[in-house]
């Protein structure tokens, strides 16, 4: 008997939070290629999922994207199925007391990288028709004192993830931004922090919501593209 081959997804930002759980889910069908710079928390993922191969890498700077063509499961990647963007950092404060470096730093992540590992990976998504998937934020809607920094990235890469779904129209790969509202993750924990506020877990939504989202938006026939997904939790709006 043969066995078809998985499909094959990468996920950055798999180490933990949402891409964590986007990658978990995604591992009942896909080949999962799980990104984060954490090699052990990489391992100890992609032991628990049927197929899966770790790609462990700074998103920043020269030399970034080394290694990324040969983390696929037999040591290359000619053919991507879904690239789902989640690594992603929270920063910046006020525009009075923002750095260069930290403008710099939050849109190398959130921006540049996303950008750059596309870039890259482009032939194999065509060869695939394949689905990209950019994990935005309500920021990428509304812009808010004190958090202008993080907003104007996520602005930057819905307008990045806009030009490429015309662009890549054309090749049949399908491109969404997916934007959630509160998650109970890590960052969420470290933005309640810096406002001073109390953490609302039982509030917020949890990471396996946006992996549904992510599971509906690559089950969609073909044919179908969610452009854009808005995932707000009930409690706060
Ligand atoms: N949590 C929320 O409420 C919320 C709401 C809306 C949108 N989002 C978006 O959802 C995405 C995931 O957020 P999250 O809450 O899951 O964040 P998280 O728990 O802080 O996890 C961030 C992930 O990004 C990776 N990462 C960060 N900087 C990196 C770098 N320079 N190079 C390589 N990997 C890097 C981290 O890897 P390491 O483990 O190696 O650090 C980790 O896997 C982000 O794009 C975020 O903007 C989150």
């Amino acid at each position: 008997m043969t066995t078809t081959p998985r499909p094959i997804a990468l996920v950055t930002g798999a180490s933990r939070g949402i891409g964590r759980a986007i990658a978990v889910d995604l591992g009942r069908t896909h080949h999962v290629i799980v990104q984060g710079r954490d090699q052990g928390a990489l391992d100890a993922l992609a032991a628990e999922l049927p197929s899966a191969t770790t790609w462990a890498a700074e998103l920043t700077g020269d030399g970034a994207l080394d290694g990324f063509l040969a983390a696929g499961p037999d040591g290359s990647l000619t053919t991507l199925d879904v690239l789902v963007h989640s690594a992603g950092v929270i920063g910046g404060s006020t525009v009075e007391a923002t750095s260069r470096d930290e403008w710099r730093r939050v849109l190398e992540v959130n921006v540049v990288a996303v950008a750059e590992i596309t870039r890259v990976a482009l032939p194999a998504l065509r060869a695939a028709r394949g689905t990209v998937i950019v994990i935005n934020s309500g920021a990428g809607f509304t812009s808010r004192g004190d958090g202008g920094v993080y907003a104007a990235s996520k602005f930057a890469v819905r307008a990045f993830a806009d030009a490429l779904r015309q662009e890549e129209r054309a090749h049949g790969v399908r491109v969404s931004s997916v934007h959630p509202g509160q998650v109970d993750t890590d960052m969420q924990r470290e933005i309640q922090d810096s406002r001073g506020n109390a953490y609302q877990a039982d509030k917020y939504l949890g990471a396996s919501d946006i992996a549904d989202a992510v599971r509906m938006v690559v089950d969609l026939p073909p044919r179908a593209v969610a452009e854009v997904v808005s995932v707000r939790p009930l409690a706060l709006g």
